[in-house]
């Protein structure tokens, strides 16, 4: 794996010889691991040019516009797959044969139960409170209640805490929603499938029941399918660092969750929404664009942009296309998503962006949708985090079994140095 080498030159000292790592796919990747011994260390804020971990999970190709699970582009898993697939996949590295994803589907909906002492949990909240919120609060409740997985050095157990995350994740989703709006909690269903449970337990009462429609149970699957993973992003890479010190998964997702909330992650699906409210018609565009280029002004024009795609988001076609399936079969003729395509237009031609590379997101098209399924803009979020469960679960299974080294990164310290303590009455 290390044919290669570079030589770093430090100035007044020997040249110093690092391996160069080649991985299957991408940039070579230096490795400065022995440069400590060295007595010095590297600098990157925000890891634009570090690799934390070694992983076979998911592949970004952010130049080309590339996104592969295991290898299987993710059109072709929107396209053919379906979530709980795609989770198998994230999880054991294949696509499941049919025995195998009759019975992984069975040990899913074999836990979509909650323990029924978290809804007295789910009762100290403030109703009005952000169901992110009250997300971080459950997932992370989860290891009081399920305490007979939590050794992380067994695999079965880590095994056993996967399954329940990703089975639970749509049945606390649910119950959040439906304690914010004061409607009994639904139970899970098992006849049903992963998103089509999910949209029963948002939407249905106990006193009316009714089927869930197919299309936007498909959709629904596969916005989760375009959230399952996306390599180390950030909430990734906290459910990896949080991991590292042997905390607990449910600890580990419940930190990923209030990772992703923030609005230049997973927050942002929200936030596109509640930007589109702002500008309210077409004629407002250009004022909000020149908000998103001036350097004096926080405003970023929100679903664009990634750190890693500087061509296209390939989640944000295919969320384009389910967007349009949605809307039609809905017969919905949404303003939002005229002056969204306008607001892209417009972006898309206007120099800043272009020599920016900056695209259209994921997030950009994913709220309409989610609006379009009734599902009010504070849960955006919270679909994004049930998704990405998968692939957080799946990293943290990844980090486990090939050994791990506790995450400690280093700093430049710019303080002051040493000065001697002067009591209260000499300062000043
Ligand atoms: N609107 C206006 N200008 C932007 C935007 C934007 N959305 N995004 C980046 N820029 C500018 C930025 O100001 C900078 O300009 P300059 O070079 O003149 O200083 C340049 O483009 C490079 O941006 P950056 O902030 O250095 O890029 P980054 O890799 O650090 O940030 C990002 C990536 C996603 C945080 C950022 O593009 C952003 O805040 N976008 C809006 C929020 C959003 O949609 N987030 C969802 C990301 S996809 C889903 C997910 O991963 O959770």
């Amino acid at each position: 794996m290390a044919d290669k080498k570079a030589q770093l030159i430090i100035e007044g000292a020997a040249p110093v010889e690092l391996p160069i790592l080649s991985g299957t796919m991408g940039p070579d990747v230096i490795d400065v691991r022995s440069l400590t011994n060295q007595g010095v260390f590297t600098f990157d804020p925000g890891f634009m040019s570090t690799a934390a971990c070694e992983s076979k999970i998911t592949f970004i190709d952010g130049d080309k516009g590339i996104l592969m699970h295991r290898g299987y582009p993710i059109e072709q898993l929107a396209e053919k797959s379906d979530y709980l697939e795609v989770c198998y996949a994230l999880l054991y590295g294949e696509l499941p044969t049919a025995e195998q994803k009759a019975t992984f589907t069975a040990q899913i909906t074999g836990h979509t139960m909650m323990h029924e002492q978290m809804k007295s949990f789910l009762n100290g909240f403030r109703r009005d409170a952000h169901p992110m919120a009250v997300m971080c609060g459950l997932v992370g409740a989860l290891s009081a209640f399920y305490h007979d997985s939590l050794d992380n050095n067994n695999p079965k157990h880590r095994e056993l805490s996967a399954i329940r995350l990703i089975a639970k994740m749509p049945t606390m989703a649910a119950m959040c929603y439906k304690y914010s709006i004061g409607q009994p909690i639904m139970y899970p269903r098992n006849n049903l499938g992963y998103a089509e449970n999910f949209l029963h337990m948002m939407f249905n009462t106990p006193s009316d029941v009714q089927p869930v429609n197919p299309v936007l149970a498909k959709a629904m699957d596969r916005i989760f399918i375009l959230h399952a993973d996306h390599e180390q992003n950030a909430s990734t890479s906290t459910v990896r660092l949080t991991g590292s010190t042997g905390a607990n998964p449910f600890a580990c997702i419940a930190a990923g969750i209030a990772a992703l909330w923030g609005p230049a992650h997973g927050g942002a699906n929200e936030a596109v929404l509640t930007m589109l409210d702002e500008i309210g018609s077409v004629e407002n565009i250009e004022k909000f664009i020149a908000k998103a280029k001036d350097k004096n002004d926080p405003f970023k024009l929100m679903g664009f942009g990634h750190r890693v795609y500087k061509n296209f988001d390939p989640r944000a076609k295919v969320m384009k296309q389910t967007c349009d399936e949605v809307l039609s079969e809905l017969g919905i003729n949404d303003p939002k998503l005229e002056l969204a395509m306008k607001l892209e237009e417009i972006a898309r031609n206007d120099p800043y962006f272009q020599e920016r590379n900056l695209y259209p997101n994921v997030d950009f098209y994913s709220g309409i949708i989610l609006k379009a399924i009734g599902i009010p803009t504070s849960m955006f979020t919270v679909i994004f985090a049930l998704a990405r469960t998968a692939g957080w679960i799946a990293q943290w299974k990844e980090m486990y079994a090939g050994g791990y080294k506790i995450g400690r990164p280093r700093q430049i310290y710019t303080g002051h140095t040493q000065r001697d303590y002067t009591p209260i009455n000499e300062r000043g």
